[in-house]
């Protein structure tokens, strides 16, 4: 019996030794010590033996029962403890660390460069107009002086929302020179920025959805002059002093004469390079005077007012202004190209 009993203790031993969770440590408890554990099993036993064996069996089972328990709660003591200091190593929250400060986003390329345009119109005495992007095709066409069969009209230029293609996305912000004309006392002077659609594909200087902004002026004894002073002012500051323009004949069926305006190239200053396609001149605006038709159209006698009108796209101006070679960058919004700006 003593020979079991030192068996015991030394298997206990070596399984506390051996454990490392709480759980398993009490399953061992239950397992040596435990009312139904081993331990308990041989004490049961202690009727066989003679009253000599008795006292000196029992002092040794308790003082196993002593020591094994001692280990045990060492040993869970132990294991309490290194639970503490992982939970400790893994629940580190170090306040001395700077806070992460939150990030702001800014302004799209193209919208800072609509930004400029705007203030320096509205600083010429200009509002801003904002239109549908839904638009009559009698507003985008027919008011605009291209009547059924002109080009532009075309179902593969165009998006229409029905068969009589009376409806539309708009493929211009021109229409809202009538809208303005319809509603606004005169004189006028507008600008109208907005998205575009056209049945285009998509490469790197071509989108179905782009952006332009119209303008128009309406006053008596406006001309030509005033057109190309104005137009020359805005490249300056759109450009830097000394921008060199030229005016190219043109047409276009809401005005008479129409134009388009170039700016010098400012890669090649002018000789011809790949930028401007070997020209010297980059396209940035359509204009011309307003066609007396279209003023008649709106009810205002082209006898007494006249008035010019311009539409530039907006994607190109960017670009220009930041050198930005492909269109598809100013649509793709991937964070790393926009953050330069
Ligand atoms: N709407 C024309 C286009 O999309 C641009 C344009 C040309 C607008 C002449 C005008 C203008 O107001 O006078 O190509």
């Amino acid at each position: 019996m003593k020979q079991q009993l030192e068996a015991i203790r030394a298997d206990a031993l070596a399984a506390f030794n051996a454990v490392d969770s709480a759980a398993a440590l009490d399953a061992l408890r239950v397992q040596y010590l435990g009312k139904k554990g081993e331990l308990t099993a041989v004490l049961k036993q202690m009727g066989k033996l003679s009253a000599e064996e008795r006292p000196v069996i029992g002092q040794l089972a308790n003082d196993i029962r002593a020591e094994l328990e001692k280990v045990l709660e060492e040993k869970s003591a132990s294991i309490e403890a290194q639970a503490l200091q992982q939970r400790l190593v893994e629940e580190k929250l170090d306040v001395t660390i700077p806070g992460k400060a939150p990030v702001i986003g800014h302004k799209h390329p193209m919208y800072i460069a609509l930004d400029e345009i705007k203030d320096i119109f509205i600083g010429m005495g200009f509002t801003v107009l904002d239109g549908p992007e839904v638009e009559f095709a009698e507003l985008n066409f027919d008011r605009l002086n291209a009547e059924e069969g002109h080009p532009s009209r075309d179902w593969s230029d165009t998006f229409y929302f029905d068969e009589d293609c009376r409806v539309m996305l708009r493929s211009q912000t021109s229409p809202m020179q009538v809208r303005a004309m319809d509603t606004m006392e005169l004189p006028i002077r507008i600008i109208a920025p907005g998205r575009v659609y056209r049945k285009d594909e998509v490469d790197a200087t071509h989108s179905p959805m782009f952006h332009q902004v119209e303008g128009m002026v309406i006053d008596k004894g406006v001309t030509m002059a005033d057109l190309k002073g104005t137009l020359n002012t805005v490249v300056e500051q759109l450009y830097g002093k000394g921008t060199k323009t030229r005016f190219r004949p043109h047409h276009f069926p809401f005005t008479e004469p129409s134009c388009e305006m170039d700016v010098q190239c400012h890669k090649c200053g002018g000789v011809g390079c790949p930028t401007c396609k070997g020209e010297g001149w980059i396209e940035l605006l359509g204009a011309g005077m307003i066609h007396p038709r279209v003023l008649e159209m709106a009810g205002i006698d082209p006898e007494v007012y006249s008035g010019w009108a311009f539409g530039i796209g907006l994607e190109r101006t960017a670009m220009r202004r930041f050198k930005i070679a492909d269109l598809r960058l100013i649509f793709e919004n991937d964070i790393r190209f926009l953050e330069q700006f």
